[in-house]
């Protein structure tokens, strides 16, 4: 038998690793956590139950939190009434694995379980077991409290679930699911306007293959039909949507960005390589040439539009000329912002037989020469951003200077400037003196 648990209220820290997605669905566990009596800890020291919110997409990742979680030991021998949970992507993919590596774990809570972590931290407690809960279930059942979110004027809402998609190197299908679940409209906007009701002013919807939102659903609805429906939804002002396929686009999405005013000029859809032979072998279902024509078309659409990409360099087979054919899309599109990752075999997808032959020290090498096209790149953006006045959604103080306030502008770029903490949540104009690739100062007019 373990030792009787400290009188409630029992303290909860969760450690977040990953995808907005996992920061939504960690969002969740905490409002469901609260409302059966936990308080949140500042810190992991302070708490008695500590919850990681884990990503499987590289190996990295998890390794991370291994390392974390064999630091616990101790502390759990030392504490006997300390729990640990697991949840998301990392418990999903290793399931009771982990508590054969880590047997001080009392939950693995996977990806679609997490509306249950309470329930199994019980079960955990009245067996004297760990409890391992992987697989399908029903994350619907996770009612939103819309009182819980880090940031006060914007949140996070997700419209979908899973990937029906194969990419060779992506352990998403695997570990998020594999069959796509929409959330009906009607769903949605409930929720955008309850975030509305109390204070949100900005809604980012979110799904891993969003641009084939409402394909299962009975009238088959789309991100256009979708984006209509929030864009009526008062009080919201800006409305942004996460992760486009480059597959998946179509002329509708484009032509309702240019219409909806309140939907922003960025769009992020992940090319991950310019090379046709690398595409073919990630199963990306398109080649650089189309790509090149969304990018085109999109900017044809979609006035003052920016675009943001995710590229993965040393894929197995990637030759010298495949990644230069990278660099040339990167040259020839211009991003207004890039995230790049070196190749991680990840256990189960198809690209995980084909042999790693990019040596480390030259994914690391292109690695750090991808990254440095991108800072020219954003710097090159944002400088022909100076001198003019834009609108930016004011979050709050800057978290490095207080005197300072941050917010973005439409085409999602940073801005810190000078002014009254009250202007935060509203739209105001500042007129851009200088920037770096990755902020633009500013200062507040009119
Ligand atoms: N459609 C998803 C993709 C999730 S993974 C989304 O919502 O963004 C995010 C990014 O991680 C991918 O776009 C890809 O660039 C990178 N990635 C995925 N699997 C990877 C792997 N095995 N190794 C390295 N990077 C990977
Ligand atoms: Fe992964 Fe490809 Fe889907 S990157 S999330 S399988 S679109």
């Amino acid at each position: 038998m373990r030792d009787p648990l400290p009188l409630p209220p029992r303290r909860v820290f969760l450690e977040a690793f990953g995808c907005q997605m996992n920061v939504l669905d960690g969002e969740l566990v905490l409002t469901d956590l609260r409302r059966r009596g936990y308080e949140l800890a500042d810190g992991p020291e302070s708490a008695d139950l500590l919850v990681f919110n884990t990503c499987s997409v590289r190996e990295h990742a998890e390794e991370r939190v291994l390392s974390r979680i064999g630091q616990l030991r101790g502390r759990k021998r030392r504490e006997p009434g300390l729990r640990i949970a697991v949840m998301g992507c990392m418990a999903e993919r290793m399931a009771a694995d982990l508590v054969r590596r880590a047997p001080h774990v009392d939950v693995v809570c996977g990806s679609r379980q997490f509306p249950r972590l309470a329930e199994l931290l019980d079960r955990a407690e009245s067996s004297g077991q760990p409890v391992v809960a992987v697989g399908e279930a029903d994350p619907a059942g996770a009612a939103r409290d819309v009182g819980v979110r880090p940031e006060k004027f914007s949140a996070y809402v997700s419209v979908m679930r899973g990937c029906h998609h194969r990419c060779a190197y992506c352990i998403v299908p695997r570990v998020r699911g594999g069959r796509e679940e929409s959330r009906p409209v009607r769903e949605v906007v409930e929720e955008v306007r309850s975030l509305a009701a109390d204070g949100v002013r900005e809604v980012t919807l979110l799904g891993q293959n969003i641009n084939s939102y409402g394909r299962g659903l009975p009238d088959r609805p789309g991100l256009p039909a979708l984006l209509r429906a929030v864009h009526e939804v008062e009080g919201i002002l800006r409305i942004r949507f996460l992760t486009s396929n480059p597959m998946d686009i179509e002329e509708s999405l484009l032509d309702a960005m240019a219409e909806l005013q309140k939907v922003m000029e960025y769009l992020h859809f992940p090319a991950q390589s310019g090379s046709d032979a690398v595409l073919r072998r990630m199963a990306r279902g398109y080649t650089a040439k189309r790509y090149l024509e969304i990018a085109r078309q999109a900017r044809r659409t979609v006035p003052g539009i920016e675009l943001a990409s995710d590229f993965i360099v040393g894929f197995p087979g990637e030759s010298e000329a495949d990644f230069r054919a990278t660099v040339d899309l990167m040259e020839e599109v211009r991003f207004q912002q890039a995230f790049v990752f070196k190749y991680s075999p990840r256990p189960g997808t198809r690209a995980a037989v084909f042999p790693d032959s990019v040596p480390d020290d030259v994914k690391r090498e292109r690695n750090r020469i991808l990254l440095e096209v991108q800072q020219r790149h954003s710097l090159a953006i944002n400088q022909t951003r100076i001198g003019r006045t834009l609108p930016v959604l004011v979050a709050g103080p800057s978290e490095r200077r207080a005197d300072r306030l941050t917010g973005r502008t439409r085409a999602n770029q940073i801005v810190v400037f000078a002014g009254s903490p009250d202007l935060a949540g509203r739209i105001v104009p500042v007129e851009i003196r200088r920037v770096s690739s990755l902020t633009l100062l500013g200062e507040v007019v009119g």
